[in-house]
């Protein structure tokens, strides 16, 4: 028997901005979750502003039925996020809520069909003010990196290595990587998280899946190319994969993100636990939480909250300390993004107010001065 656990995630309404659920939004999702024949199992949670239903059921991936039933109960706290007037109610849900966002427009997803082992645990990261990039340099930590994994040199279920799936999010293409022999090319690509992001990891010796991002194609709006951020990840854990402290063990150096303030700008990635999944500072910086449970016949036993350890306290302690130093650059780069990855823009405007003031400068390098 197969179990599918979907994570599906919306941003329906801020409460209050950019930084909160609000609790009738989850109280929302949860009575209309209850109701659903469908499923075996859910927990609803949240990061920053945006609502994650965690769902098991038998129904695979993509299936249609398990898409409706979360499409209806997000439309479902959108109504609920209009008549509180939250911010941004709709925001990812419906056409007239986000400028422009017409072709992207739905929640986000990351599923896998798995056969349970005799133990499936597995851990859930979710995070906000960040697109699905952000998990790039995690995921080769977790599935690559020795020096964050041991059990790639001492484990024999593991030592085989894992394949890596990207996705070209502007192409529309996607690649297979074997790691470790293809590390360097893979590199070359996943190290530009902006275009080129990890979809599925797959483990060499089963092939079965190992991890899966809500990455998905970038969709062009107004000549720019847009995504959906506020990105959730699925891996797997123990016998085969790495275990609970080897994936979580990624994100003990915070490492720099696109996202925060307005889309607009890069810092830190912030592990905290869900009662400070609030990103207040400058909207921020990006958070992520990461939720572990047992699966036993589909039942989501748990959560166990991961990231409410106090030995991450030091990796929060860099984040504030490169959040502070990074706030501190303002509107120049590379803290506020490039101009082509920003969120918001008035270059165009401003360069139609003022092209008649730009001179020409001459052609010759001589007299260019
Ligand atoms: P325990 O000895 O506490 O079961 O831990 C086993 C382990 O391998 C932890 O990584
Ligand atoms: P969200 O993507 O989490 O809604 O944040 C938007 C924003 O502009 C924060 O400043
Ligand atoms: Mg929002
Ligand atoms: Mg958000
Ligand atoms: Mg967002």
């Amino acid at each position: 028997k197969k179990i599918t656990l979907s994570v599906i995630k919306a941003d329906v309404g801020g409460f209050v901005g950019h930084s909160g659920v609000h609790p009738e939004l989850v109280k929302k999702a949860c009575e209309e979750l209850d109701a659903s024949p469908l499923l075996i199992d859910h927990h609803v949670t949240y990061v920053g502003d945006d609502i994650n239903l965690i769902l098991t059921h038998e129904l695979g991936c993509n299936n249609e039925d398990i898409r409706r039933l979360a499409r209806n109960i997000l439309s479902a706290c959108t109504e609920v996020a209009k008549k509180l007037k939250l911010c941004g109610a709709g925001q990812d849900l419906l056409s007239d809520a986000f400028a422009g966002n017409i072709k992207g427009l739905g929640p986000g997803v990351a599923e896998m069909e798995i056969e349970e082992r005799k133990s499936e645990t597995v851990i859930i990261l979710m995070a906000d003010k960040t697109g699905a990039g952000a998990w790039n340099l995690p995921l080769y930590k977790i599935f690559a990196d020795p020096f964050n994994t041991t059990g790639l040199i001492i484990d024999p279920n593991m030592h085989c290595g894992f394949n890596f799936e990207v996705y070209d999010l502007v192409e529309k293409k996607k690649i297979n990587f074997a790691a470790p022999e293809e590390i360097y090319d893979m590199l070359v690509f996943i190290g530009a998280p902006g275009r080129f992001v990890i979809k599925h990891v797959y483990h060499r010796g089963t092939g079965e899946i190992a991890a899966v991002s809500s990455a998905q194609p970038l969709y062009r709006v107004a000549g720019r190319y847009v995504g959906k951020d506020d990105p959730v990840c699925i891996v797997r854990c123990q016998t085969g994969y790495p275990s609970l402290g080897e994936v979580l063990e990624a994100f003990s150096h915070p490492h720099l993100v696109a996202g925060w303030l307005r889309g607009s700008h890069i810092g830190p990635l912030l592990p905290v636990e869900v009662k400070d999944a609030h990103p207040v500072r400058f909207d921020g910086p990006p958070r992520v939480i990461a939720l572990g449970f047992q699966l036993a016949g589909g039942k989501l036993v748990g959560p166990q909250d991961m990231f409410a350890d106090p030995a991450f306290d030091n990796a929060r302690q860099v984040a504030l300390d490169i959040a502070d130093y990074m706030r501190r650059m303002g509107p120049f780069e590379p803290h506020r993004l490039h101009l082509d990855e920003m969120e918001y823009t008035t270059m165009p405007q401003v360069m139609r107010k003022l092209k008649d003031r730009f001179i020409d400068l001459p052609e010759d390098r001589e007299t260019g001065t």
